[in-house]
């Protein structure tokens, strides 16, 4: 118990990375969590994508930078990208999502985006989800097929130094209750 906490706590969104490579047994061992990552249906709506070439690695963090808002700059720092793309999820996820009005798939891609970077921590390397991309062309320079959504792209690589903040989190007293709301 004390050891996921430790590892949850540890686990921060990285925005500065090393140029140091990163191992392929990392990376399966985190791609393979992530496949263990548990689904509604256990329909596993997803394909995991480890983007390693560094040219076609630098093309998608260039999709995901908005000049405007001068955000997600840091990504060409990663070596890594991995790009969750939801596939189809089965029939009766579908029936079930459409009667209780709920994107499943959403669900689904979430916990095994997490599942990943609990992963990455796990092995000392950094992570963090990126959900604002330009889809449409990451989704060209990868062969997806147009009508396929992605979930979320996530960075992973060896931090830089001095990565760590503080964690900011609602107090318990917010976010935590017994019995009723
Ligand atoms: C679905 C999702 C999308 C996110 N998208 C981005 C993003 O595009 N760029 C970014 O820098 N961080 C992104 N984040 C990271 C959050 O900002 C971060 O998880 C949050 O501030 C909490 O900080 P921590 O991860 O360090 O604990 C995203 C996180 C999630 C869960």
């Amino acid at each position: 118990m004390n050891t996921f906490l430790s590892l949850a706590a540890a686990r921060c969104s990285v925005r500065s990375y090393t140029d140091r490579t990163v191992e392929p047994k990392k990376i399966e061992h985190c791609l393979e969590a992530a496949r263990l990552a548990p689904s509604a249906c256990n329909a596993q709506p997803w394909k995991f994508i480890a983007v390693t070439n560094p040219e076609l690695k630098n093309e998608i963090a260039a999709y995901t930078f908005d000049p405007l808002l001068s955000f997600n700059r840091f990504t060409h720092t990663a070596p890594v990208l991995i790009v969750i793309v939801t596939e189809k999820p089965l029939i009766v996820a579908q029936i079930g999502a459409a009667l209780k009005n709920r994107d499943f798939n959403l669900i689904d891609v979430g916990i095994a985006a997490e599942h990943i970077c609990l992963a990455a921590a796990d092995e000392g390397l950094g992570t963090c989800m990126i959900g604002w991309f330009n889809e449409r062309a990451v989704k060209k320079l990868l062969h997806i097929p147009s009508r396929k959504r992605i979930g979320l792209l996530i960075t992973l690589g060896y931090p830089a130094e001095g990565y760590a903040r503080p964690k900011v989190r609602k107090s318990k007293n917010d976010v935590i209750s017994f019995n009723q709301y």
